[in-house]
């Protein structure tokens, strides 16, 4: 490990070979976290370049399980977000795809800090579980084209360890680092189809769009030279996605949008995602076939109906997706008025996120438990004009004191000016396999 960290300082590629040694010595505890950390750090002096990117993606997701989706008929598919507020797209993207006939097998994660998470989510429904036998899974997915499974302790333990490290070493923020990360996760759950939400933005891990269009080139080569179907999409991250924020509030809004009255941002998104799963699939020629493909599927009730069946086959109570209305209610319902009139300039995403943290609704560490009825809805968008005095967002509480700590907040979050605005535009790039493998530049860095 000494010569191997001698080489990447020096600024040379490592082999295959040294690689895995490092990724699965480092695993089984042999190399030390200082050896690591040192490592780490001259990565992000010196790069990885594509080669050493693959070869750590693909070291790392051989160090745990792999899970074999090869007894599941057809092309899987599975989409990934980066992590936003008010991210409820995997809750009506899944069953929209499974309605219309592509295997989703998916493994999903739980919220952490601010961003929210599938599993959390899908927990709204009494009696829901995400801790599927293999069997269960796919025995799922080949009758009904759906199962939703928490990620399993051994998928990609290098990945775990070396994240923990990075975490506390500065070594975060490298982007071949991060792609390997995300991707060995990735390419360890087994599907054929993978599509990236990459986030940019305020409420985003790359806040910076340039970074976000490099992670999403770089994330997607990886995976296409691995062999998988691929496409990314950036998107914008602000202001939260959609109106709700909060676990039960996002799971109405999930299953409004599934009756065809989801918000128009969040929809852009699904629709987005879903273009390029279906494309890439051979279901749709082009976007415009796909979306109108999606669009008929939400207004024949297919989709919801699948929601219903997917929500059932995993032990939930299925009445839910019928009616919402019987979703738990917070105690508190606190309006937040306009302090100014004009035009939202913009809403803060991550303080959004981080109210509803502190209302209860997200954890502060992987063990804190959460309080799914919390949450912010957002009655106004950026863009929007308000009165002095109009409720531009509704604070759902069950501690009074959490509720007004949280109104101030969002009202600090909302920024409200003369100037009449359009907000971003929702989709920023969209990036395929054909664009990156033609880009001759082979150091990441
Ligand atoms: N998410 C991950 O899974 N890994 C990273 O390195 C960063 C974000």
């Amino acid at each position: 490990m000494y010569d191997l960290i001698a080489k990447k300082k020096e600024g040379l590629e490592l082999s295959t070979e040294e690689i895995r040694f490092m990724v699965l010595e480092y695993t089984n505890g042999t190399i030390p976290d200082y050896q690591m950390s040192a490592m780490t750090m001259a990565i992000c002096f010196q790069g990885l370049n594509k080669k050493e990117t693959l070869d750590l993606t693909l070291a790392m997701r051989d160090s745990g399980d792999c899970l074999d989706l090869s007894r599941i008929h057809g092309l899987k598919a599975d989409k990934h977000s980066t992590g936003g507020v008010g991210d409820k797209t995997s809750l009506v993207l899944a069953p929209l795809i499974a309605a219309l006939g592509i295997p989703v097998a998916k493994m999903s994660g739980r919220g952490l800090g601010h961003t929210g998470g599938t599993i959390d989510k899908l927990e709204c429904f009494p009696g829901f579980s995400t801790d599927l036998s293999e069997e269960r899974f796919t025995r799922n997915v080949n009758r009904i084209k759906i199962a939703i499974a928490g990620q399993t302790a051994n998928l990609a333990p290098a990945d775990k360890k070396l994240y923990a490290l990075r975490d506390v070493t500065a070594t975060v923020d490298q982007m071949s680092l991060i792609a390997s990360s995300i991707m060995s996760k990735k390419l360890a759950s087994g599907s054929d189809i993978i599509v990236l939400d990459v986030k940019t933005g305020l409420g985003a891990f790359m806040k910076d769009p340039a970074d976000a269009k490099k992670l999403a080139e770089i994330m997607v080569e990886i995976g296409t030279m691995a062999g998988k179907k691929m496409s990314a999409v950036i998107t914008d991250m602000n202001q939260p996605l959609g109106n709700a924020v909060g676990n039960i509030l996002e799971v109405i809004e999930a299953i409004e949008s599934l009756s065809g009255r989801g918000p128009k941002d969040f929809m852009e998104v699904v629709y987005a995602l879903g273009s390029r799963i279906l494309m890439l699939a051979g279901d749709a020629a082009d976007e415009a076939e796909a979306v109108f493909k999606m669009k008929q599927c939400i207004a024949s009730g297919a989709a919801k109906e699948k929601l219903a069946e997917f929500v059932e086959a995993q032990g939930g109570d299925p009445s839910y997706v019928w009616n919402p209305e019987k979703f738990q209610k917070a105690d508190y319902v606190i309006e937040v008025p306009a302090q100014n009139e004009g035009y939202i300039q913009k809403i803060d995403a991550q303080a959004v996120g981080t109210a509803c943290m502190m209302l209860g609704g997200g954890r502060e560490t992987k063990e804190s438990g959460i309080d799914l009825s919390v949450g912010i809805y957002l009655n106004k968008k950026t863009g929007d004009y308000t009165k002095k005095g109009e409720t531009t967002a509704v604070v759902h509480a069950n501690e009074k004191q959490k509720g007004e700590a949280a109104l101030a907040a969002i009202q600090k979050a909302f920024c409200i000016g003369r100037e009449k605005i359009q907000p971003n535009d929702m989709i920023q790039h969209t990036i395929d396999s054909a664009s990156v493998m033609n880009n001759a530049n082979s150091f990441y860095i």
